[in-house]
């Protein structure tokens, strides 16, 4: 018999878990395989033959139609051996014997010829499995930029789009002990229907740029397990298992260090909430302190764990509460690019520690700008555990195709995967649904339904963007307001500003400028930044690319930002100079966004020491 507590919790979790019919149909289609990156698995990270494919051979025939025999990469089929047997067999590709690359990793850095290349690239990848007949097993992606189909055994599992977020196949029944042939067409293609747009201001890193796993679970397994701090103070767990024997099924949850044990029974559908007081001694995540717990879920023969934080927010006015207190995001922005000359997005654990390690102790940073697009779960884990609060996005970025409603179905459907991966991570605070997106009404009515579909899979969090601005004259000095309307849908004003880089503004009077705000709306400034190449001094006058006049820009904008009363952040624009095929300024950019405060190597420049500063002084003077 349920407690009363118990019944009451599974109302709740009814109306939470249970999404929307309108939700329902974006979900992910197959499992969300929560915290997967901390299930033991088959890591099949390693040398992966790979051949290049511009014309899309691999997958029609030349007058369209089905692809011929002897140029199908995804066949399971021994070319040399085939060949041997038939002198007159026709084969134009030979996976086995193709190039070798070390993966994850884009294809920009497999070889120097690779560096600019955009399209389709087969990758194959032989390895050797136990299949046992009382377990299901999982192909896991953490993620290939930009499509993926995919083919184990000769077999088509499917596709996925969107180059940032994980996807998974069931290959149960598929594998075979030895000498599996695991097929991936990745296509960095994007048409203007796709999320990015072909046009942004970031390199494309095409191919698998986050590992694969092999995972084998029980038959019925802890799919997903939200566990979270509520408002009141009591600790909350939604919990949903998948799998024929999930109704009815013996479910226990368990916080060991906070001496939390509570069992319960999953519902038909494989779902089991509890609702427990939070005991004294839990302390909550935060900057400060990024205490974090191992939460463990039981059902059956499987056990699923997670390490988490608790911690509360709440927007109070123009302040952002965390633990009930107000904060003030100490910020920086960044791109998913590891240190380096020749980056490949491969964001390893020590990757991830090297960059955010920087914004924290280099700058004095509490907060992190992940743009624009879902990092790699390993940063967000270091976030967790080093305390930086995370802004993270989908790349609703510029010209989306708004009005086209398949567009929108993959873009809420993209939103859902980031926050079924992540919606356990303390350190975020903000879901961002957009970054400088032009109004209008199918912009508008898009975006509106990406904010509503984040309440709906994540309560508990602040929704953002980055919105846009108009600009009047008032007693003759420029006053900004805020004129897009999306800022009606989100908790979080944010805006990119850049007065004194595009434009004509001059830096001695952008510190008079006037932000005409609600004063009853947290405003963060989502980006400001400028230009400057390492090392590249001004004689006199500071001229742009300068380090003098970068910095000079992050002395006036800061002014700026002082005077404006209901600012509850920032997040300059950018840690570090990011690659970007739209910067081709000869011995400046050389295809190199150069806005960074540390060179691509990791070198700081002059503004650092004036962003670092400032923030040292608001985070009292440690
Ligand atoms: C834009 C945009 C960034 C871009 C930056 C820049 O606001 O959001 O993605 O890199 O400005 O121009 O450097």
């Amino acid at each position: 018999m349920l407690s009363r507590l118990a019944a009451l919790s599974l109302a709740i979790a009814a109306a939470l878990f249970l999404p929307s019919a309108a939700i329902a149909q974006v979900l992910p289609t197959g499992p969300v395989l929560a915290a997967a990156d901390l299930r033991d698995g088959q890591d099949l990270s390693g040398p992966w033959n790979w051949s290049i494919d511009p014309y899309r051979d691999g997958q029609a025939g030349f007058h369209g139609g089905e692809t011929g025999t002897g140029h199908r990469r995804y066949d399971d089929t021994d070319v040399s051996a085939a060949r041997r047997a038939d002198p007159l067999a026709l084969y134009e590709y030979d996976m086995d014997t193709a190039p070798v690359a070390i993966l994850p990793s884009s294809w920009l850095t497999h070889t120097p010829q690779m560096r600019h290349y955009q399209g389709l690239v087969w990758y194959q990848r032989r390895f050797d499995a136990a299949p046992d007949p009382e377990r299901r097993s999982f192909l896991r992606f953490g993620a290939v930029n930009y499509s993926a189909e995919v083919w184990l055994n000769g077999q088509r599992l499917g596709r996925h789009d969107g180059g940032f977020t994980p996807f998974a196949f069931e290959v149960t029944g598929l594998l075979r002990e030895r000498g599996n042939r695991l097929v991936i067409a990745a296509d960095s293609h994007r048409s203007e229907r796709d999320v990015p747009p072909p046009v942004t201001d970031w390199e494309t890193y095409g191919g698998i740029t986050r590992e694969v796993r092999l995972l084998t679970l029980p038959k019925t397994f802890v799919d997903d397990g939200l566990v979270r701090l509520a408002p009141d103070g009591s600790l909350l767990a939604d919990i949903r298992l998948d799998g024929a024997g999930r109704g009815g099924m013996a479910v226990r949850l368990a916080i060991p260090e906070l001496g939390i044990e509570q069992s319960g029974i999953a519902d038909s559908e494989g779902r089991a909430s509890f609702r427990v007081a939070a005991p004294r001694q839990l302390q909550r995540w935060s900057p400060d302190n990024p205490r974090l717990y191992r939460v463990e879920i039981t059902a059956g023969d499987d056990r699923w764990h997670d390490i988490v934080g608790f911690r509360t927010l709440a927007v109070d006015g123009s302040r952002i509460l965390l633990n009930g207190a107000p904060i003030f995001l100490r910020g920086i922005s960044l791109h998913e690019e590891e240190l380096g000359a020749n980056p490949t997005r491969r964001i390893t654990d020590a990757a991830a520690e090297t960059l955010l390690t920087e914004a924290r102790d280099g700058l004095h940073a509490n907060f992190v700008r992940l743009a624009h697009y879902p990092h790699a779960e390993p940063m967000l884990r270091e976030a967790d555990r080093i305390g930086l609060i995370v802004w993270s996005e989908i790349p609703v970025y510029w010209r989306i195709a708004f009005a086209d409603a398949e567009v929108l179905e993959r873009t809420r459907r993209m939103l859902a995967e980031m926050i079924l991966r992540d919606r356990n991570r303390a350190s975020i605070a903000l879901w961002s649904i957009g970054n400088e997106t032009p109004i209008g009404d199918a912009r508008n009515s898009f975006m509106v339904q990406l904010a509503q579909d984040a309440r709906t899979l994540d309560p508990d969090r602040l929704i953002t963007a980055a919105l846009l601005t108009g600009r009047e004259e008032r007693g003759g000095l420029p006053v900004v307001t805020i004129t897009d309307p999306l800022a009606d849908a989100v908790d979080v004003l944010a805006v990119n500003s850049y007065f004194g880089w595009y434009g004509g503004d001059r830096l001695e009077d952008i510190g008079s400028y006037g932000w005409d705000l609600p004063a009853d709306r947290p405003f963060l400034f989502s980006e400001f930044g400028a230009g400057a190449t390492l090392g590249l001094h001004a004689e006199g006058t500071p001229q742009k690319f300068t380090e003098e006049y970068q910095a000079q820009y992050y002395h006036a904008t800061l002014a700026m930002a002082k005077g404006i009363p209901t600012l509850a952040g920032m997040s300059p624009w950018v840690l570090k100079d990011f690659r970007s095929p739209r910067r081709q300024l000869p011995f400046i950019q050389d295809g190199w966004n150069r806005k960074g405060l540390i060179s691509e190597t990791g070198e700081r420049k002059q503004a650092y020491a004036v962003l670092a500063d400032w923030y040292a002084r608001l985070d009292g003077g440690r």
